[in-house]
């Protein structure tokens, strides 16, 4: 769950910009007056940058080390995220940032399976690095284009203890993934990459087996029944709002002022995660895992609705 202070903002400075394959920018950032708090596996940054939108990137690198280092894909149908970095960020530049959150925590365990697409290597990295240190066993399964757009390659190669499968679609390359889950069937399974990848993944792993953690990086096509009519009570001043079908909660909130965080707005990045104090959630949001939606103590107001009649937030 988002702690207040993950919301605020700090400065910090971006001290080294490498290019770690072809359009893959890793940029380091030192936050001015140090990190805001250990930083685990799994876990991301909202990079806010001027003229441009908030963008949230996963922390790559050794868990917890003082710098936050991001890596960016240069991306054509960019909404100005990842041009603003690739274009106009630069070495010594100051920016603002909000986090870390970690949405996508590394739970322990024995064995793990990573599976990562592309870019989708980033929150992985750390990962690696986690089990290694933990002692676990762990294969990676990493797969890509060409090797030029591959980000991390050798240092996931210096890393050792676990396996690394490299799967590369130019060089003939082509993945079993079913394969790869019945050769480690005790295995926890985190992924990360397109959504072609995770829907595999799902459809294997189905939620009941409890062994599947993914991260989105855009909201998958879904199809939902327009939702009702219901109401929701702000428990900070007690004031009651109807959200009619065609709104969100989110909208509804905003409109009676009330601040809210967001990023995504399409229920992926966790921005809007509020607490629920009472009342049913129809959870729409692709970050929360299946444990997490039963608790139901928590939504993300920019797509989940109430099946019941009255939510009552902590706002
Ligand atoms: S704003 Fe991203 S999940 Fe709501």
């Amino acid at each position: 769950m988002t702690a207040p202070e993950d919301s605020m903002e700090q400065a910090a400075r971006v001290r080294t910009m490498t290019l770690e394959a072809d359009d893959v920018l890793a940029v380091e950032l030192e936050p001015l007056d140090g990190p805001s708090s250990e930083w685990t596996a799994g876990a991301h940054i909202d990079l806010v940058l001027p003229d441009a939108p908030v963008r949230q990137y996963s922390l790559t690198g050794r868990p917890g080390s003082a710098r936050y280092r991001i890596a960016v894909l240069r991306e054509e149908r960019s909404r100005g995220g990842s041009k603003a970095v690739h274009e106009r960020l630069r070495p010594g530049d100051i920016v603002r940032l909000r986090g870390p959150r970690n949405h996508f925590a590394l739970e322990p365990a024995a064995e793990y399976l990573f599976v990562a697409g592309g870019i989708g290597i980033t929150p992985i990295v750390p990962m690696l690095h986690a089990a290694e240190r933990a002692g676990a066993r762990w294969h990676l399964l990493y797969l890509g284009s060409t090797r030029r757009r591959m980000a991390f390659l050798e240092e996931i190669e210096s890393i050792g203890g676990g396996a690394v499968t490299v799967v590369v679609r130019d060089e003939g390359g082509r993945a079993d993934l079913a394969e790869v889950l019945a050769a480690h069937p005790e295995a926890s399974v985190y992924a990360c990459g397109p959504e072609r990848m995770l829907a595999a993944l799902q459809e294997l792993l189905p939620d009941e087996t409890g062994r599947l953690r993914f991260e989105y990086f855009a909201a998958p096509e879904v199809e939902y029944e327009p939702g009702g009519a219901f109401s929701i009570r702000l428990a900070r001043t007690g004031v009651e709002l109807p959200v009619e079908p065609q709104q969100s909660v989110l909208e509804v909130m905003r409109a009676a002022g009330v601040e809210v965080l967001t990023d995504c707005e399409e229920g992926i990045c966790g921005s809007c995660e509020t607490h629920v104090l009472e009342g049913e959630v129809e959870h729409r949001d692709f970050v929360l895992t299946s444990k997490e939606r039963e608790a139901m103590d928590c939504m993300m107001v920019c797509v989940s609705r109430a099946s019941c009649p009255l939510l009552v937030l902590d706002a």
